[in-house]
């Protein structure tokens, strides 16, 4: 009933964390039994430990929130020797009476398509389930990281990456471009085996009696429920322009939402924000899926892209 997939892995359920949200999901642990989600997404690694962007780096807005951390992260090195184990070991902690546990799935970044490649290398050899290629953080440097605004940058990342890759590659797109289907065919030009949709949207907060912006760095990206519908629109266009699963990410607090985003043709949804004040929430969720799929006598699989299915069935049966 709970039961999908992400390209050639197969998860227990769809419910991931999203990354930068729950560590790694090692400092979390504490508040519910992690073995029973689908995975676990690191925040993102990158080649070089670095420091991050000046504070503030967290502001909160109504239904949401602003961040601008800058891929603050201690680098490869120290992610494969400490917490890569980590994760390993809460995954393990799932798998038992024929469940696969939390899938390891692991966020990277990079300056440049080198950077990719190595950090790829690095996580196959250490053996991970995923790979999230992060080519949309919208605070760093320049903007440097932006490879997702373009078709060609997306395809050329994503094609340098699978060539090293020995586990699915899912490209993490940026919401911040006009055209969102160009970019997730651009991913697919390039071989991803997946999606994940979307980062957070380009924002920023003043403080008008201090005349001067909130964030240390003055923009950030706005991330919780105030970008659902945006993350549901994107999501169900992509769905309908590219055959490649979805990881759908964007303003998930509930069950519901969940589903929302599995008709809209997600195959697995991640939960970000929410867990800032509810860190038990995705156990949570994944009870009141269950709950909610056996009383519509329906599964994820079933549900996953029905609204497309309307919408072909409306124009006569006409193959996506
Ligand atoms: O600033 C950050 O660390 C955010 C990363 C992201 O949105 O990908």
């Amino acid at each position: 009933m709970l039961t999908t997939s992400l390209a050639t892995l197969p998860l227990d359920n769809p419910v991931l964390s999203a990354s930068g949200t729950f560590g790694s999901g090692w400092e979390g642990r504490q508040f519910s039994d992690l073995g029973h989600v689908g995975g676990l997404v690191s925040k993102t690694v990158t080649r070089a430990p670095r420091h991050g962007n000046p504070p503030p780096r967290i502001w909160e807005t109504p239904s949401g929130m602003l961040n601008s951390i800058g891929l603050e992260n201690k680098g490869v090195d120290y992610f494969l020797a400490e917490t890569l184990p980590r994760m390993k070991q809460l995954a393990a902690s799932g798998r038992k009476d024929g469940k696969h546990g939390p899938r390891v799935v692991i966020n990277i970044g990079g300056e440049s398509i080198d950077d990719f490649v190595h950090m790829a290398e690095r996580f196959c050899q250490a053996g991970v389930d995923l790979l999230e290629v992060n080519l949309s953080c919208p605070n760093v440097q320049e903007g440097k990281l932006l490879f997702s605004t373009d078709p060609r940058m997306t395809e050329r990342a994503v094609a340098a990456v699978k060539k090293v890759a020995n586990v699915p590659v899912f490209a993490k797109l940026s919401p911040n471009v006009t055209d969102i289907v160009a970019i997730a065919k651009g991913a697919e030009q390039g071989g991803a085996d997946g999606i994940t949709a979307i980062n957070t949207l380009i924002g920023m907060a003043v403080d008008w009696r201090k005349r001067r912006p909130i964030l240390g760095k003055v923009i950030g990206g706005l991330s919780g429920p105030a970008i659902k519908p945006v993350a549901l629109r994107m999501v169900w266009q992509i769905a309908a322009a590219v055959r490649l699963p979805i990881m759908a990410v964007g303003g998930v607090r509930s069950a519901d939402d969940v589903l929302e985003f599995v008709c809209a043709g997600a195959s697995a949804v991640q939960v970000g924000t929410a867990m800032f004040t509810d860190p038990g929430l995705m156990a949570r969720i994944v009870d009141d899926l269950r709950q909610r799929l056996g009383a519509e006598r329906t599964s994820i699989r079933e549900l996953r892209g029905v609204l497309h299915h309307a919408a072909e069935n409306a124009a006569g049966g006409c193959a996506r």
